[in-house]
């Protein structure tokens, strides 16, 4: 499978974000979008009208980090499509964690005609998860405890990494948290196929080349 970096815009500087987006987008392939409520996680990031002015052409992966999701993805969806990106660029991640009835939230997200994915903790099993994998486009595997960038990768990511590529052989499979040269390896080693960064990449001097050294 073709490795696909997804920058997290989490690391970018807010108050230029879209000059910060254009610096790395001629190089990657999509662009992973953190938002959290101060309530799932503590931290809080940014709504949907922050979202409604990102500028890419790449496409968008709506990493939601909120409670009661099912409350806001059609407002996200809106949001991220505002500047005329098409709905098939669009993908939107809820957590296990957070919904009460998933295979519902993952048919809502669905019928919005955008990508749907869901989303596991390090304290998480993928058994939680493993009855709906033929539901959705993609899986994501925190390898950290989601609610900041910069923090230490949790090994554990690629025990779970290993477990869905044997299960779903095609399925696109993200993990996040603590991704530099050395761990990204590890995942694409264990099966994953996007890898999401943000220190990584918006901390490095020359962020061409920390993208770079990632699909190594
Ligand atoms: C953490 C976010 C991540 C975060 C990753 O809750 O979901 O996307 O930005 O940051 P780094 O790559 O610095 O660990
Ligand atoms: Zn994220």
């Amino acid at each position: 499978m073709k490795i696909q970096i997804a920058p997290s815009i989490l690391s970018a500087d807010f108050g230029k974000l879209n000059a910060d987006i254009a610096t790395v987008e001629p190089y990657v392939d999509l662009l992973h979008v953190d938002i959290m409520d101060g309530h799932f996680v503590p931290n809080i990031t940014m709504g949907p009208p922050v979202v409604k002015n990102i500028q890419t052409k790449l496409p968008v992966d709506l990493h939601l980090m909120i409670e009661h999701p099912e409350m806001y993805i059609e407002e996200f969806v809106k949001a991220a499509t505002a500047n005329g990106l098409s709905k098939d660029k669009v993908s939107v991640t809820v957590h296990q964690e957070a919904c009460k009835h998933l295979h519902r939230v993952i048919q809502l997200i669905k019928s919005f005609g955008v990508k749907a994915a869901v989303s596991i903790n390090p304290g998480t099993p993928v058994e939680m998860i493993k009855d709906v994998l033929g539901d959705l486009d993609m899986v994501l595997i925190m390898s950290v405890n989601p609610g900041f960038g910069g923090q230490k990768f949790i090994p554990v990511a690629l025990d779970k990494i290993r477990e869905i590529r044997k299960l779903k052989p095609d399925l696109d499979i993200e993990v996040d948290g603590g991704i530099n040269a050395e761990t990204a390896k590890l995942c694409v080693e264990a099966g994953a196929n996007i890898l999401v960064a943000g220190s990584y990449i918006f901390g490095a001097e020359d962020r061409q080349k920390a993208i770079e050294s990632l699909r190594m």
